[in-house]
């Protein structure tokens, strides 16, 4: 028995942690996880005590804090600093604030769609609009608008990268959305420019988060939302089940 109760426990990857990783159609030992079959295992169902331990009643502000990835949040401070500068409405700061969370505590394919679904019950519906259709508008350029391609693509995607259909799509229908300017902002404020030395605070966005981010009393993941469990998920992101 070792001093903390928890470590005795197994603590197993999230599916997600090997999806891709391997074929799924073969078959797929965890028993340098597990041990050898038949082996007596408990399950870590609770805290992982490698993970700052979350309060009862989780804020956004303690997401940021204990469980999103520092560079992300770095550059998501980034993106909010810059909107904040050119005076833009709270609504559009907070969205530039949020735009990325999917990739800084979730899943990062498709993260606009999940960022959106993640803050949908708590923000202007406008905000999670915006959110969702950032992720296609970045690959088009609207010079009207004052976005061109990032250079930074080029070379992240290859020069030539053609988004799936399914993102032109998305591009084409916000395009004619009444809320498109508020999408495309996003894009424009995404700064790739990764500035370790920036001096970006959270602090400066709390006062924003409380007006605009409806926290719900029982915390997030605890509001039996249809989205409390995804909440959840980054809580506990290594449960057994
Ligand atoms: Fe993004
Ligand atoms: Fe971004």
């Amino acid at each position: 028995m070792s001093q903390n109760p928890a470590l005795d426990r197994k603590v197993v990857k999230s599916v997600l942690f090997d999806s891709g990783e391997r074929d799924p159609r073969l078959p797929f030992q965890r028993q340098a996880e597990w041990g050898p079959p038949g082996s007596p295992i408990t399950f870590l169902m609770g805290d992982d005590p490698r993970l700052p331990t979350m309060p009862a009643r989780p804020t956004l502000i303690d997401f940021f804090r204990l469980r999103f990835s520092a560079s992300t949040v770095h550059h998501l401070l980034q993106s909010a600093t810059h909107a904040l500068t050119a005076g833009l409405p709270e609504k559009i700061v907070l969205a530039c604030l949020l735009h990325d969370i999917a990739v800084a505590g979730f899943i990062r394919g498709d993260h606009g769609y999940w960022g959106a679904q993640l803050i949908e019950p708590y923000v202007d519906p406008e905000v999670a609009w915006a959110i969702r259709y950032h992720q296609a508008l970045r690959f088009f350029p609207d010079a009207e608008a004052g976005y061109a391609y990032p250079q930074t693509y080029v070379g992240w995607f290859g020069a030539d990268y053609k988004p799936d259909a399914y993102i032109e799509a998305a591009y084409r229908e916000a395009r004619a959305h009444k809320w498109y300017a508020t999408a495309r902002l996003i894009t424009i404020h995404d700064i790739y420019s990764q500035d370790k030395e920036a001096k970006v605070s959270l602090d400066a966005f709390v006062d924003i988060i409380g007006r605009n981010f409806r926290q719900p009393a029982e915390g997030l993941g605890f509001d039996a939302s249809p989205v409390a469990h995804m909440w959840r998920t980054m809580i506990w992101p290594t449960r057994f089940l």
